[in-house]
């Protein structure tokens, strides 16, 4: 499939499908405390997303059985809410979500930490973050898609984490998963041209250890395979003429 240049029109929805999601990832943010249930946060984020009136995207993808992909520590992304999981002080869990407005698709991820958080992984979150913002930096049109990969890349190298190379960002528009693929590790091609009009779904998945990880039995839990905690943060981008604009904050210019 070729990757789809948005017009003003569709540019127009996306912002709207970004914007809402930004609300739903804030208040699942909120809810977070020890205790609560995997299964609560995912409840509580697919009724913020239909109280929007919008529709969650990951609910029944290729038979995904929640709105929401709750990952706790070791646990990388896709992990399953469940009701007899609970968040427990000092954990962190990765929160990804994502929406369906007239059409349109939006999709980001947060870690978080629950209580008081270990400054390892505290760090670790924190670099997650900064390494999406250092990609996006090179998210211009007439640069080009593996100058973002190559950034998140140098970004993390010094820190010494393993960046997840089995799963990447994408496309996305009027449906979840676009081209192209946007790998969090350096390549030796350069990628496509970047050009105004573009979204993308940015994410990179840090690991405090080693970069390996393997599929649980419930066949979508991603966990790191030397049992190190994991990071994730994501959000929908839009390529512009100059500094490519963020879609899924809660408030334009906001930086969470
Ligand atoms: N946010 C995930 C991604 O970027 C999608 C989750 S897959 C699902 O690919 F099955 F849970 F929807
Ligand atoms: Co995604």
């Amino acid at each position: 499939m070729a990757v789809t240049i948005k017009s003003e029109r569709e540019i127009e929805l996306m912002r709207e499908a970004g914007r809402l999601l930004a609300i739903v990832h804030k208040e699942m943010e909120e809810a977070i405390r020890p205790g609560i249930s995997t299964k609560e946060i995912d409840t509580l984020g697919e009724s913020v997303i239909r109280k929007l009136g919008c529709v969650p995207n990951f609910k029944n993808y290729h038979g995904y059985p929640a709105s929401v992909c709750v990952s706790v520590n070791d646990e990388v992304v896709h992990g399953i809410p469940s009701s007899i999981r609970f968040l427990e002080e000092g954990d962190i869990v990765s929160l990804d979500a994502g929406l369906i407005y007239k059409g349109y698709h939006s999709d980001a991820a947060r870690t978080h930490g629950v209580g008081q958080i270990n400054p390892l992984a505290q760090k670790l979150i924190q670099v997650t973050r900064e390494s999406f913002f250092a990609g996006i930096k090179m998210a211009k049109a007439g640069n080009h898609l593996h100058d973002i990969s190559n950034a998140i890349d140098a970004y993390i190298k010094p820190y010494g984490y393993g960046i997840v190379r089995d799963l990447v960002g994408h496309g996305i528009g009027t449906s979840l998963h676009e081209d192209p693929e946007i790998p969090n590790f350096a390549q030796r091609r350069r990628g496509l041209k970047l050009r105004p009009g573009m979204t993308l779904a940015v994410e990179p998945m840090v690991n405090m250890g080693y970069p390996e990880v393997e599929w649980m039995d419930d066949d979508w839990t991603v966990v790191t395979e030397d049992g190190s905690w994991s990071a994730h943060y994501e959000n929908t981008i839009l390529i512009t003429d100059g500094e490519p604009e963020i879609l899924t904050l809660y408030e334009p210019g906001e930086i969470r």
